[in-house]
């Protein structure tokens, strides 16, 4: 049993996880730009990360049988003023997509689509992490964004990210 909205509700969200693929991307570039390259690998990461979520949205639509319809992805982003700006970015991308599931999983749940919102569970926890993981990485860099050096120490850090 399913219902239109539900349908359309997660091929909108399956779009959104490619945007946000593709805005990380943009900052993986503008971090290699600035030679900043561990942070560049950091985003690198997590736009596959994103493309991943894409994908479990897809083979679960496919899965029951919905259309899925690939829509246009903006431009997005290019530059940003400094570290700190485009870390807040991926702060406030994490912190909509969390507010974009919930709503997922009120739609769901609305519908009395069980398979949906057993499904959404897992972008439900995943959220508190991605949340978390930009959460900590803004901290990081408000706190040394006076300090080249320790900038460039976390630089390194980022740079072993799996
Ligand atoms: Fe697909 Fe970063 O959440």
């Amino acid at each position: 049993m399913d219902t239109v909205e539900v349908r359309e509700d997660f091929n909108r969200q399956l779009n959104q996880e490619l945007m946000n693929a593709y805005i990380y991307l943009s900052m993986a570039a503008y971090f290699d730009s600035i030679s900043l390259t561990g942070f560049a690998h950091y985003f690198k990461v997590q736009a596959r990360e994103e493309l991943e979520h894409a994908m479990k949205i897809y083979e679960f639509m496919a899965d029951r049988g919905w259309r899925i319809e690939l829509q246009t992805i903006p431009k997005p982003k290019a530059n940003w003023s400094g570290v700190l700006e485009a870390v807040e970015d991926f702060l406030k991308a994490e912190e909509e997509n969390t507010k974009r599931i919930w709503k997922m999983v009120d739609l769901a749940r609305q519908a009395g689509d069980k398979a949906a919102e057993n499904f959404l569970q897992w972008f439900v926890n995943e959220q508190v992490e991605e949340e978390k993981n930009a959460s900590e990485l803004q901290a990081k860099v408000k706190l040394l964004k006076d300090h080249p050096i320790g900038l460039l120490m976390l630089d390194r850090m980022l740079a072993e990210r799996k």
